[in-house]
């Protein structure tokens, strides 16, 4: 623990957003049969998720990406402002979590309730993470690369190891209430990754909306975006002069990052974490 960040159940969380109260919040939190979850890993794909479930769950509606920033749009159930959005969402309410999966409200598991997993190759994870600690007046420091790698892969970082998200979540429990996507994927063919949301949300929009919401979910757009770009956050929170929130957008940047020993020992110990499953992502 540290001035910045707190414990909850063993997990590392930033002390800004995260109190006893939201935690709280978090616990006793009633799901209801037509929310949607939107859970990851932190720089996975979170913002990215907040700019594309409103129009898909709303017939294609861009209103509220307008006009809303992304964290009242579609808030973070474990974070403070969820008391105070939630509430007054209308349903089918989209809701961004990077809770591990044991962590979450009992009443997730009792209800209908969809969950989409998105997964990103955790170099690029890293890497993502890496900068936003830097800009982050909220995270501790990062110290340099190496020693962030390090603290990336013993899970000494805000939400824990990545190897444990993404095994917490392959949870038998939800059955086929989960659908998990890749960040590369949508990057690939973002259409083709909503049209295969709409189906698993068991939703449609017309061809023209879903071309606008493939449109406004471009990186440039959403960089352009002042409800999406964190703009709005105050520099001594954020400061955008050290790394923009919305930074490169691209997959293999870790290979700009990464020397060949460093990326032969991250290898290895994802791959030794990973073993014992049968999770195999196009990374590997
Ligand atoms: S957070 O802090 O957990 O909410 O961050 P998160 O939004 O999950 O992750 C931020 C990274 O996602 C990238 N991003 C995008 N990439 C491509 N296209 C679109 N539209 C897009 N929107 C967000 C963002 O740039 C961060 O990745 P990096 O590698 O740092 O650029």
């Amino acid at each position: 623990e540290s001035e910045i960040s707190r414990l909850y159940h063993g997990l590392l969380l930033p002390r800004i957003a995260h109190t006893d109260e939201s935690l709280q919040f978090l616990e006793n939190f009633q799901v209801k049969d037509d929310d949607v979850f939107a859970i990851t890993y932190p720089k996975s794909g979170t913002t990215w998720m907040q700019e594309l479930l409103p129009p898909l769950l709303n017939g294609g509606d861009l209103t509220s990406i307008q006009t809303v920033p992304n964290w009242d749009r579609v808030p973070w159930l474990e974070e403070t402002r969820a008391p105070l959005v939630l509430d007054t969402m209308s349903s089918p309410r989209p809701i961004v979590s990077h809770m591990p999966c044991h962590l979450m409200p009992a009443t997730l598991f009792k209800s209908k309730a969809k969950v989409i997993y998105i997964t990103r190759n955790p170099k690029d994870v890293a890497v993502s993470s890496f900068y936003f600690h830097k800009m982050a007046s909220f995270l501790d420091d990062p110290g340099t690369f190496e020693e962030f790698i390090d603290k990336f892969l013993a899970g000494n970082v805000v939400f824990g190891k990545w190897t444990d998200h993404v095994k917490s979540w392959r949870n038998p429990e939800l059955g086929d209430r989960i659908l998990y996507i890749t960040y590369e994927e949508m990057l690939e063919d973002l259409r083709s990754v909503l049209s295969r949301m709409l189906t698993f949300l068991g939703r449609e929009i017309s061809a023209e909306a879903l071309d606008h919401v493939v449109s406004s979910g471009t990186f440039k757009n959403m960089k352009n975006n002042k409800m999406s770009n964190y703009s709005l956050v105050p520099e001594d929170l954020m400061d955008k002069k050290k790394s923009p929130f919305l930074r490169k957008g691209i997959s293999g940047d870790w290979k700009n990052h990464f020397s060949p020993e460093l990326d032969a020992k991250f290898t290895a110990v994802i791959q030794e974490e990973m073993k014992e499953t049968n999770i195999r992502f196009p990374w590997d």
